[in-house]
């Protein structure tokens, strides 16, 4: 009677019948040549891939994800691959913003608020940031880009704060270059952590701590962004900006931004998107059209590289509920308690859209879940309203 062998002797001789038996002895049936095939086969896999505990994501059947180096830990993956092949100029840009957010942001003693103006000369509001500025010394800079004629200044906080200037012309670029320009001059200061680009026009509308505070304990930048389908929006929009600015991406929003000092650095070091923007996004291109560089290189940009690092609205306020080219400006006898402290305490921003309907998105003024108050700044408000802005601003219980 025929001995059973044991499995390993079965295979054994199997294996050695299979591989060097003339062909003349293989008599026995086709299913054990086929047994002794998936049994090897089995075997193989084994060797290469060992048992894993149950709870490993790692199989046989599942090798994606399989650790190699015994930790049992499993590779990183790498960053999913981009629907769209990114150009070598777009992959180099990307590394840049991506190890610069990596790294901030770098916490200094004494945090400083740097505050940018941007203005063709003198500053008529001197006064009023005076007061707004006095007794918070080391906590703010100032820097100034007059861009028409040297600055008269009256205060001791704006003296000796001029940087170079170049000339500025609405619409077009070389307002963004400012801007720049203004950023770069601001860096400088390791101190300054985060940066406000105000106007001519501009007005504080709460106290230096409350700024302070409001700017200084978020992680975010106050960038205007949001989609406007109208003609002055996605209607701004033209097709020599792809590959890189997509339509899907392009972003409409107020000039005036305060930014994180990360953000202050990434905007230098973009050179890519500007040069976009700067070649595709002027007054007078092409078909009669219009774009505006200051309303939507930063808006689609930070969109693009950084989109839960802005807050979507500006904390300067501005009404263009007139819905005309310009927006409503302050004169002397528009000014009253209850106007300014209507504008410190709006939590709510409107988008005013210019698609047919005429749609107003109104966003809640939120971070983390809290509702907050929108506003810092405010804008356009005539000379002629300081005195009377002076008088209702020191009245600190209410600002
Ligand atoms: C939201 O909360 C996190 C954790 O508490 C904090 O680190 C972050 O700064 C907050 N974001 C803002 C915008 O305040
Ligand atoms: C700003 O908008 C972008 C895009 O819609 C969004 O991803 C981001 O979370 C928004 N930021 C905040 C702070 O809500
Ligand atoms: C100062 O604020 C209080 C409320 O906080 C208000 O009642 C008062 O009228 C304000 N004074 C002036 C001069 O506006």
């Amino acid at each position: 009677m025929k001995k059973e062998l044991a499995w390993p002797q079965f295979i054994k001789n199997h294996l050695i019948m299979v591989g060097s038996r003339p062909r003349s002895h293989l008599k026995r049936p086709n299913w054990i040549i086929v047994l002794v095939f998936i049994v090897f086969f089995f075997l193989v896999a084994a060797y290469i891939y060992p048992l894993r505990s149950p709870s490993s994501t790692c199989s046989f059947f599942n090798s994606q994800g399989c650790s190699f180096d015994g930790s049992g830990s499993t590779y990183s993956q790498p960053p999913p691959v981009q629907a769209r092949q990114l150009t070598d100029a777009e992959v180099e840009s990307r590394v840049v913003i991506n190890e610069i957010l990596k790294y901030y942001p770098v916490q200094t003693k004494v945090p400083k608020v740097a505050f940018l103006f941007l203005t063709p000369g003198s500053i008529p509001f001197e006064k009023l940031w005076h007061m707004f500025f006095q007794g918070h010394e080391g906590k703010f800079t100032v820097y100034v880009h007059a861009s028409k004629e040297k600055p008269v200044h009256v205060s001791s906080y704006f003296v000796g704060r001029d940087i170079h200037s170049e000339p500025v012309t609405w619409g077009k670029v070389s307002m963004v270059e400012a801007e720049r320009r203004l950023l770069a001059n601001a860096l400088l200061d390791p101190d300054n952590q985060h940066f406000v680009l105000l106007s001519d026009s501009c007005i504080p509308v709460r106290r230096f701590d409350f700024v302070y505070n409001y700017l200084l304990l978020t992680s975010v930048s106050f960038i205007d962004s949001y989609v406007d389908l109208g003609p002055h929006g996605n209607g701004r929009y033209v097709e020599r900006m792809l590959p890189e600015v997509e339509k899907k991406d392009f972003r409409k929003g107020s000039q005036w931004f305060s930014m994180k000092r990360q953000h202050a650095i990434i905007t230098m070091a973009d050179s890519l998107y500007f040069t976009k923007f700067k070649h595709h996004c002027r007054p007078n291109m092409e078909g009669n059209r219009n774009c505006y560089s200051d309303e939507h290189y930063l808006p689609t940009f930070f969109n693009m590289v950084d989109p839960g690092g802005i807050a979507n609205w500006s904390v300067t306020y501005v009404d263009w509920s007139e819905r005309k080219w310009h927006p409503r400006s302050f004169r002397a006898h528009d000014i009253t308690y209850q106007l300014m402290k209507k504008i410190a305490y709006i939590d709510e921003s409107p988008h005013y859209t210019s698609d047919a309907k005429k749609t107003v998105v109104i966003t809640p003024c939120e971070l983390n879940g809290s509702k907050r108050s929108c506003y810092l700044f405010a804008r356009k408000f005539y000379p002629e309203t300081q005195d009377k802005l002076i008088k209702l601003l020191s009245n600190s219980t209410t600002f």
